[in-house]
């Protein structure tokens, strides 16, 4: 093991993801284990930039692995897309004698990593955090299935009104360039239907759906809309659907950001433990530049520059599955 790392700084950065603090106590917890200083940054870059930095140790991380959010706030940064902000943020990895950073984070803070590695070669270490689970180099990324399984919580009880009303519900979901949180939410509830941005249906084809959905003398339906969809807004979905279909009730309900809060999942728990772990032992063996997922069940460090620009696709069985099951 490379005994050159000493002190680790570690941030959150993007949108919060559920299962994040766990990641921040694994981190903390390996680093002390092997006796290492981990120093917490507070608001992703902008506490780069700013020096908002502050010693972590055991005890600062105990009561939080059920916790959402993030202990070590969050932010997006503009600053840090500026050179000059970026020297700001090196001049605190000196002053703090940062030897390695850990950054939890979904494609905008990886993006921003690369950029930071490049110019001032600090060792660096990605974890996936955000609930898109759109990264490349892991099957799954932290705050993912809670994020799901607060979406499902939600259509179950839209079940009930549409049921009782005998509506047609278009559900909105978040993921803007992803439908993952749409496609498992959609089988998991049981939904007739799904508009993902990664498939190029259209609204013709959902009436076509729907319409057969009629046929069959289904009373109600339930139509998962992921924010990213081609299509336009939901509430442009359920407008055009709902002029050529008038023997439904058509609404519109968006879940937004409830997806991003709560208690993790115990899979986010895992999940976010073992990728916490997995950065500071792959960090010790001289990992930089990557990012620590998880895949087929093991620890796996893929190149953030593979992270960021390789496409996660949609498992199409997935897919398939999801048109089977609504018929
Ligand atoms: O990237 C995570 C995510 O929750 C997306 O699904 C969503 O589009 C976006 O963040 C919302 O960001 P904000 O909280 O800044 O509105």
């Amino acid at each position: 093991m490379s005994t050159d790392i000493r002190h680790i700084g570690i941030f959150c950065s993007g949108g919060d993801a559920p299962g994040m603090n766990a990641a921040i106590r694994a981190v903390v917890r390996t680093a002390t284990f092997h006796d290492l200083h981990v120093h917490g940054i507070y608001n992703g870059y902008e506490g780069l930039i700013d020096g908002n930095i502050k010693r972590l140790e055991n005890r600062d991380v105990a009561n939080i692995i059920h916790k959402g959010g993030t202990i070590l706030k969050t932010a997006r940064s503009e600053r840090f897309m500026t050179k000059e902000g970026r020297k700001m943020a090196y001049e605190t990895v000196m002053a703090h004698d940062l030897d390695a950073i850990v950054a939890i984070g979904g494609n905008g803070t990886l993006t921003g990593a690369k950029v930071f590695q490049k110019e001032f070669d600090i060792p660096f270490m990605g974890i996936p955090g955000t609930i898109d689970n759109d990264l490349y180099g892991t099957d799954y990324s932290i705050g993912f299935d809670t994020a799901v399984n607060t979406a499902v919580e939600a259509v179950d009880k839209i079940r009930d009104t549409a049921d009782s009303h005998n509506r047609l519900f278009f559900i909105e979901v978040m993921g803007r360039h992803s439908g993952y949180i749409a496609l498992y939410t959609a089988i998991a509830s049981g939904a007739g239907g799904v508009l993902i941005p990664e498939l190029s249906a259209d609204v013709d084809d959902l009436l076509k759906l729907l319409k057969r959905m009629m046929k069959r003398k289904k009373l109600f339906g339930l139509v998962i809309v992921a924010e990213g969809n081609e299509n336009g807004s939901t509430h442009e979905v359920a407008k055009l659907v709902s002029k050529k279909l008038e023997d439904y009730e058509v609404k519109v309900a968006v879940i937004g950001h409830l997806q991003r809060g709560g208690s993790p999942t115990s899979n986010d728990r895992m999940l976010a433990s073992r990728m916490g772990n997995g950065a500071v032992e792959g960090l010790l063996k001289g990992q930089s530049g990557v990012m620590c997922g998880i895949h087929n069940n093991e620890v796996i460090y893929t190149p953030i520059t593979e992270a960021i620009k390789k496409v996660k696709a949609i498992d199409k069985s997935l897919l398939d599955l999801a048109g089977v099951l609504s018929t």
